[in-house]
């Protein structure tokens, strides 16, 4: 007998997605534009763990995630989800999965908590019974149960989410998908949604999660897809994702100046031993500007603070820093996480 609990959970085999739009110019002419929002996508998600595609605006995140829920088909490829395939199957892969594609727009604001979770879990043919029980113990689990009798409209934005997310576990999904789950929270809200998800996933459920926010992806996942551009281009666990492409010689520290050094950074990348002078100026007036550099030697420590001394910059601080995932994606793509990229339309034909 085959043992499918080593089988991949989820297995994306060369997947593309081309949206067409039409867009109409003046009276009598229309364009089509293609977008290539994926480009041959190929991934395993194992059973058990969580699963993040970290990318930029527009890279893809959102198409993929709706094409493994079944809410798209995929313009070329295969997808196949606990077993079933997203297109020939669809019914059988809804009936194991849930999703929370749009956070606390995805429930009913009139109704209150309970009547919306009565609700979705009737679209599941749960009994009435059942369900009162499920609720009582999902309202208890997520801290709503004080509110769960109230119309949603009253509920803040973070109690909204965790109702959103509690429709999501009515019906024990195998595998959740969560597209930004805290993307418009606020860092405390944001921090409890993050609990959530750990502790969902230990009590057996397989998370598929999209982030923009490398912490996020970095504290939550065991593998972490990089998308960017419709393509992935690197696919590991957090750490053997900073492992590979940092090479471990190389120092990160991180320098408090008292004014804006711009003059003085091709200075300090003229040393050999720096690999990359860069300044981050914050729009707070009381924050001073940090000088990040990466070295390959620690001489290069002392060689800079008398670039900067000679330039008349006083240090005020100085601490080395961990290698992120966002060094990880500077390294790969030359951008940083948070450029927007949803702007790459085609034009493919002009019709009159
Ligand atoms: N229905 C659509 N029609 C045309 N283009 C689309 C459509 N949906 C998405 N796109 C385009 O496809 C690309 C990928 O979009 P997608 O929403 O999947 O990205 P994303 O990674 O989820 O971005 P974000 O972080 O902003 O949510 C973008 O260039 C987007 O403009
Ligand atoms: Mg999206």
């Amino acid at each position: 007998m085959r043992n499918l609990s080593k089988e991949p959970i989820i297995s994306v085999r060369n997947v593309y997605k081309t949206y067409i739009g039409k867009h109409r110019k003046g009276f009598f002419k229309t364009e089509y534009r293609e977008v290539h929002a994926l480009n041959n996508i190929t991934l395993d998600v194992e059973r058990g763990e969580i699963f993040t595609l970290l990318g930029p605006n527009g890279a893809g995140k959102t198409t993929l995630i709706k094409i493994l829920t079944t809410l798209l088909f995929p313009s070329k490829g295969k997808a196949v989800v606990a077993g079933y395939d997203v297109i020939k199957e669809a019914n059988q892969v809804r009936k194991v999965i849930n999703a929370m594609l749009m956070g606390e727009r995805s429930t009913y604001w009139k109704l209150s908590g309970r009547q919306n979770l009565e609700f979705f879990g009737a679209l599941y043919y749960i009994e009435p019974r059942d369900i009162e029980e499920k609720i009582e113990y999902l309202a208890k689990e997520l801290k709503i149960d004080d509110i769960i009798d109230r119309p949603v409209e009253s509920y803040s934005s973070g109690q909204k989410y965790k109702l959103a997310f509690a429709k999501a576990l009515i019906n024990d999904p195998e595998i959740l998908f969560l597209d930004e789950p805290t993307a418009t929270l606020d860092p405390r809200s944001a921090n409890e949604m993050r609990t959530l998800i750990k502790k969902t996933n230990r009590q057996g459920t397989t998370i598929f999660l999209t982030t923009h926010n490398m912490h996020e992806a970095d504290e939550l996942s065991d593998s972490i897809a990089i998308l960017d551009l419709g393509e992935i281009i690197a696919i590991d666990s957090p750490q053997a994702l900073k492992d590979q492409f940092l090479t471990e010689e190389m120092i990160h520290v991180d320098i408090k100046v008292d004014k804006p050094i711009n003059g003085v950074i091709p200075k300090l990348q003229s040393l050999k031993e720096i690999v990359n002078a860069s300044q981050k100026i914050t729009s707070g007036k009381s924050e001073f500007p940090i000088v990040s550099l990466a070295l390959t030697s620690d001489d290069a420590i002392i060689s800079s603070l008398k670039i900067l001394h000679d330039s008349g910059i006083r240090v005020l601080g100085m601490s080395t820093k961990q290698p992120t995932l966002e060094d990880v994606f500077l390294s790969l793509t030359g951008r940083t996480l948070s450029e927007d990229t949803s702007k790459r339309e085609e034009v493919v034909s002009h019709v009159e």
